[in-house]
């Protein structure tokens, strides 16, 4: 079993979709393990994506990830970090599945209303900038229905 850390970004949580992205996660079968709405400071939001500083568009999503609250939340379950990706979408939303989060909801790469852990390594790095108090354990009720 796998962890990932999803957040939605402020224009997801600005849209109302809050509720829909964790139905996904919820209804795929993945158990929620850690879960906060957060304004977060550019000096925070720089760490998280450190790797695209150089970019031309990294002030811009700097100003973007920190125009409002973001929710992060860590989902755990088979494959989180590869399947949370597949669940999000291509990082341009045009060029997402539909089904997909991002094909679903959004149209532009600088609005695409969510993010996802691109690798298990970055995973335990986002969950410990993110969480650093930790995640929560508990039995699920559906672990054994979920999983064989
Ligand atoms: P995250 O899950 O947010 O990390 O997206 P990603 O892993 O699919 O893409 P990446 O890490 O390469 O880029 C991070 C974020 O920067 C993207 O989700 C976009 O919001 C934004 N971004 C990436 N490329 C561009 C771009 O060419 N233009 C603009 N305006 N934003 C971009
Ligand atoms: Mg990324």
């Amino acid at each position: 079993t796998e962890r990932t850390y999803i957040m939605i970004k402020p224009d997801g949580v600005q849209r109302s979709l809050v509720g829909k992205i964790i139905a996904r996660f919820e209804e795929r079968g993945y158990k929620l393990i850690a879960l906060k709405l957060v304004q977060a400071t550019e000096e925070h939001l720089e760490k998280h994506y450190a790797d695209l500083k150089g970019k031309a568009f990294f002030p811009g999503l700097i100003k973007y990830m920190a125009s409002g609250p973001v929710v992060g939340m860590v989902w755990e379950g088979l494959d989180a970090v590869k399947t949370g990706r597949v669940m999000l979408g291509a990082t341009n939303p045009l060029a997402s599945s539909v089904g997909s989060i991002r094909g679903d909801f959004c149209l532009a790469v600088g609005r695409n209303i969510c993010h996802g852990s691109d690798s298990v390594e970055n995973a335990e790095k986002e969950i410990k900038l993110w969480f650093p108090e930790g995640t929560v354990q508990y039995t699920s009720a559906l672990e054994s229905w979920v999983f064989e």
